[in-house]
C-alpha cells in the first residue's frame, strides 16, 4: 500500500512538473495541408498558428506544412489517424471511406451560394456531421470556406454535350465522379499536386475548382477556357485525432477551440475575398476565355447533373438532403 501510494506520488510530482509550462516540452500540433499558403486554408492555418503562439507561448507549438510538402491527398487522413499529425483540413469531398453523410456536400447544384452553405453548415444538421466520425476516431472542429467550383477546360464548355468524352480530374469522390458522368465525360481521380501537370499534360482536359486553386496552382496557364458555372461547392472539414484531442489539458483544449472559433471566422471571411480577387488575377492574366453562362445553359448542366441526387440519396439521408435544400430559401 505504501509502496504505491509513494508510487503515486511521485508521478504526480513528475505530471505536475511536466504540467509547468516553462518546463515541459510544448505540445507540437503538426497542419499538413494540400494548397498553396495564399488560399484560404492556407491562411487559415497560418492564422491558426499565430493566434496559439500568442496565446498559448511554450505551451503548444504549431508547424504547418503547406503544398502536400508532408502529407498529400490519400495520405493525410493515414497519418492523421496514425498520430503522424494533429490537424489537417481535407475537402468534403474526400470523406466518403469514412461517412458517406458527408458527400451530401459533393451533390451538383445543391446550394446556391456560400450563404446557403453556412446555414446548412451551422444547421444542427450540419454541425451533426462533425461528429459522425468519432467512432473512426475522427473528430470535426469546423467547417471551413474555400468557394464554389467552376468547370475548366481544353475547350469552352457552354452546355451538357460540350463536356462530352472529355477526360476530368476529380477528386477521390464516388458522387464527383457520377457528376461527370452524367454529362458523359470521363472522370479519373487523381490527388491534387498532380493535376497542373495532369492537365498540361492532357492526361486530363479538364477540371473542377474554386477560382483560389485555380490561380494558385497556375491551372489557368493550361486551361484555355473557363465556364464559371458555381455548380458544386469544394469546403473543408478541420478534423483533429480524437484521441489526441481528447488527452490534451482541458485549459489548453478550451483555449484552441476558441482560437479555431475565431480562425474559422476570420477563414469564411477571407474566403469570399480571395477567390474574388484570384478570378480578376485569372481575367487579367488572359490567358483564359472567362464563360458566362445564360440562364438557360446553367438550367441544361442542372438537370443534366442533378439526376446524381438520386443516386447517393439512401446513403445520404432524404431528410438531409432536403435539411439542405432548405438552407437556399431562407
Ligand atoms: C482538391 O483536391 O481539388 C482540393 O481538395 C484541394 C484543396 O484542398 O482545396
Amino acid at each position: 500500500m505504501f509502496k504505491f501510494t509513494a508510487k503515486a506520488l511521485a508521478c504526480a510530482l513528475s505530471l505536475g512538473i511536466a504540467g509547468m509550462a516553462q518546463a515541459a516540452d510544448p505540445i507540437v500540433i503538426k497542419f499538413s495541408h494540400v494548397v498553396a499558403e495564399h488560399t484560404p486554408k492556407g491562411q487559415g492555418a497560418l492564422f491558426f498558428k499565430k493566434l496559439v503562439e500568442e496565446r498559448l507561448p511554450g505551451q503548444v507549438k504549431v508547424e504547418v506544412y503547406p503544398n502536400s510538402s508532408l502529407f498529400g491527398d490519400g495520405k493525410e487522413m493515414e497519418a492523421l489517424l496514425l498520430g503522424d499529425v494533429q490537424l489537417i483540413a481535407p475537402s468534403l469531398a474526400k470523406f466518403e471511406q469514412y461517412t458517406k453523410q458527408v458527400q451530401i456536400f459533393d451533390l451538383p447544384f445543391l446550394f446556391d451560394d456560400l450563404k446557403a452553405v453556412d446555414r446548412f453548415q451551422q444547421s444542427p444538421e450540419g454541425q451533426k456531421l462533425l461528429t459522425s466520425m468519432e467512432d473512426k476516431n475522427i473528430t470535426g472542429l469546423g467547417y471551413w470556406h474555400n468557394g464554389m467550383k467552376q468547370l475548366s477546360a481544353n475547350k469552352a464548355l457552354r452546355e451538357p454535350k460540350d463536356a462530352r468524352g472529355l477526360k476530368f480530374r476529380v477528386q477521390a469522390s464516388a458522387v464527383l465522379e457520377e457528376q461527370f458522368k452524367a454529362v458523359r465525360a470521363n472522370p479519373r481521380k487523381m490527388s491534387f499536386a498532380e493535376v497542373y501537370q495532369g492537365l498540361q499534360t492532357g492526361v486530363v482536359n479538364g477540371a473542377e475548382n474554386p477560382w483560389s486553386n485555380i490561380y494558385s496552382q497556375k491551372m489557368y496557364e493550361v486551361q484555355p477556357y473557363i465556364t464559371e458555372s458555381n455548380h458544386g461547392l469544394l469546403d473543408y472539414m478541420l478534423i483533429t485525432n480524437t484521441q489526441f484531442w481528447d488527452g490534451l489539458p482541458a485549459d489548453v483544449r478550451s483555449e484552441l477551440e476558441q482560437i479555431l472559433v475565431e480562425t474559422t471566422a476570420e477563414v469564411n471571411k477571407l474566403a469570399n475575398e480571395l477567390n474574388e480577387s484570384d478570378k480578376q488575377r485569372i481575367i487579367d492574366a488572359k490567358t483564359s476565355e472567362i464563360i458566362q453562362l445564360t440562364p438557360e445553359q446553367r438550367g441544361m448542366w442542372r438537370d443534366a447533373m442533378k439526376p446524381v441526387w438520386k443516386m447517393f440519396e439512401d446513403d445520404i439521408g432524404a431528410d438531409l438532403i432536403k435539411a439542405a435544400e432548405a438552407s437556399n430559401k431562407q
